[in-house]
């Protein structure tokens, strides 16, 4: 590590980080100099992202966590700031998806999108605000998804909790920006990441699957992780200080189509 980079003596908290978009914007945040703490609900996963960071020479630990286990996660925040006497970062990131129209989803799933699309974000975030509030400032990112901003077919309770997390962002954003802690969603489209792969097979595999993102997405493709964690690192850092209260979308032109 040079020393130099844009979050040098931060540090940040990533839920869903063993995987996919969690795992790129860990990697990105240390390798921008801040100590990321890598809570995946699985040990295992935790362990490989740390140790992805560890080998390029950045600093990170694991607290594998669930964020539905309200003791844990307040475990992990507590620890986290206990340990390190700061958190400047939260990407509160794991989600669910859960497929079907209004008849065949049961209340089952959209309650289990509601615990994890939505309360967990706001137990984590509210977990995380006295800290910020008390150093003078933070950033929290929640990740929502393009399907908070428009309509998928046959989505309702994916479509529902991520529209809801928005506002649950905006209102956030409104009543502590004057602690300058500034809260924004993460709203990415298509990102070739595993958490696809029940509905590539629902699609009947990836050739069809590589057929629709062409003809859906005006720029014609995936996101990768990595891209994905660009725009995690602009929200994460000062050169989003005047953003708060957004929906910062990334889906190649998706929901504009
Ligand atoms: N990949 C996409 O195309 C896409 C698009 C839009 C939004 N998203 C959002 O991104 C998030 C995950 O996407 P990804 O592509 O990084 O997925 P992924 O499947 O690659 O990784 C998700 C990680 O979250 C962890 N996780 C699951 N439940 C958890 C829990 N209760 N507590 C802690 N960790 C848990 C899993 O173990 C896994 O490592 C979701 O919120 C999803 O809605 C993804």
């Amino acid at each position: 590590m040079s020393g130099d980079g844009i979050l040098e003596g931060r540090v940040a908290i990533v839920t869903g980080a063993g995987s996919g978009i969690g795992q790129a914007g860990a990697i990105a945040l240390a390798n921008e100099g801040a100590h990321v703490v890598v809570a995946d609900l699985s040990a295992d996963r935790s362990t490989e992202t740390v140790e992805l960071i560890a080998s390029k020479g950045g600093r990170a630990e694991a607290c594998p966590t669930d964020v539905r286990d309200e003791p844990a996660l307040t475990a992990l925040i507590a620890g986290t700031a206990e340990r390190h006497g700061r958190l400047d970062v939260l990407h509160s990131h794991a989600g669910i998806q859960v497929a079907g129209t209004l008849e065949q989803v049961e209340s089952g799933g959209m309650d289990a999108s509601w615990q994890l699309n939505v309360r967990a974000h706001f137990m984590a975030a509210r977990l995380a605000m006295p800290h910020m509030r008390a150093q003078g400032g933070g950033s929290i990112i929640v990740t929502s998804s393009n399907s908070g901003v428009f309509y998928d077919h046959e989505m309702i309770a994916y479509t529902t909790s991520k529209h809801a997390v928005i506002a649950m962002v905006r209102q956030i954003a409104v009543d502590y920006g004057k602690h300058n802690v500034r809260v924004n969603a993460l709203c990415p489209g298509w990102v070739d990441t595993p958490f696809n792969e029940p509905f590539i097979a629902q699609m009947g595999g990836r050739e069809a699957i590589e057929a629709y993102v062409k003809e859906k997405i005006p720029l014609g493709r995936w996101a990768s992780a990595e891209e994905v964690a660009e725009s995690i690192l602009y929200l994460a850092s000062d050169r989003s200080a005047f953003m708060t209260g957004h929906a910062l979308v990334l889906d190649g032109g998706e929901a504009i189509y």
